[in-house]
């Protein structure tokens, strides 16, 4: 029988990594997407050490549409896509662009996965029943987003673009759910908060005590690694398409992210920015 095929992005580490390890453990043949060589190296390694053969990783920083290229063109070659997770996220305290000028929090967590998805579509169609699940945040509650400055060149501050988008997330999920209601199930999560590595690119002087309490109060990522993993493998989610959950249940996202307005707005945004990179090479 063929191994099912499920995608991660950002599968080096925390959430990602969970998600790996339980769709492997399932019979599925897994395809990482990472930006850390070092780590892909050593999980690698890791995997080959305990006779695991059914995976593949692909190296690109999701900041950059090049080498995101690269890897779409790869991964084309695939027979078919069972399950997608966009799962990959970063916060920037400080404002960076990638190369092409795009603000990165932006770059990463919103336009990477929307990009990879749509460039997927045809692949992923040809499954009955695939899965898209996009990893969000209950931070998208206190979004404030400004589709006018959707780069945040003005005042930038990154909890505010890390809100921003992990709402862009959910209306991504939700707009996604319609335009496809026939071919694909789309969720959108909220995991919670993890005890993983997730912010420590920043350097604060508060860090040391924020590890420390995440240590003892955050929720494991192996939870929600079988939680999203029951999501995409149980057959009453399928009656749950372009819905929001957190804790495994269907639960009510913010006003913002039911605007369909707001839905239109990212998806031809996302679109004219991905062609403007096109056309700057
Ligand atoms: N931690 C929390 O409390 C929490 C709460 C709510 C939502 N979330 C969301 O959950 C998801 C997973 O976060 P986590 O807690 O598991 O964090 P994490 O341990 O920091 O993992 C993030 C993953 O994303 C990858 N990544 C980041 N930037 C990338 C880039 N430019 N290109 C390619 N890969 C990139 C990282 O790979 P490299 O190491 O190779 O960069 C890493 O594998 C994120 O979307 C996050 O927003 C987390």
């Amino acid at each position: 029988m063929r191994k099912k095929n499920c995608i991660i992005t950002g599968g080096t580490s925390g959430l990602g990594l969970e998600l790996v390890k339980k769709f492997i453990n399932n019979s599925f043949f897994v395809h990482i997407i990472a930006k850390d060589s070092e780590k892909i190296k050593q999980l690698t390694n890791y995997f080959y050490e305990k006779n695991i053969k059914s995976f593949k990783f692909y190296r690109a920083d999701l900041a950059e549409k090049d080498e995101l290229d690269k890897i779409i063109f790869e991964i084309k070659n695939l027979d078919t896509i069972d399950i997608l997770i966009n799962n990959a996220g970063a916060l920037f305290l400080k404002r960076e662009t990638n190369s092409n000028g795009i603000e990165k929090t932006f770059a990463v967590n919103h336009l990477s996965h929307f990009y990879l998805t749509i460039s997927l579509i045809d692949l992923i169609k040809k499954t009955k029943n695939a899965k898209l699940v996009n990893i969000s945040s209950m931070l998208h509650k206190f979004a404030k987003p400004n589709f006018n400055d959707i780069n945040f060149s003005k005042n930038y501050n990154g909890y505010v673009a890390y809100c921003n988008s992990k709402l862009m997330n959910i209306l991504f999920t939700y707009k996604i759910n319609k335009i496809y209601p026939n071919y694909i199930k789309c969720y959108a999560v909220n995991p919670g908060w993890l005890n993983t590595n997730f912010g420590n690119n920043n350097k604060s002087n508060i860090r040391f005590l924020l590890c420390f309490i995440r240590n003892i109060f955050a929720k494991k990522p192996s939870y929600v690694a079988e939680e999203i993993y029951n999501i995409c493998t149980i057959e009453k989610y399928l009656n749950f398409s372009g819905k929001y959950f957190e804790k495994g249940d269907i639960s009510k996202s913010s006003n913002l992210s039911y605007r369909a307005d707001l839905q239109e707005e990212l998806w031809i945004k996302s679109l004219k920015i991905i062609n403007e990179q096109k056309n700057m090479k």
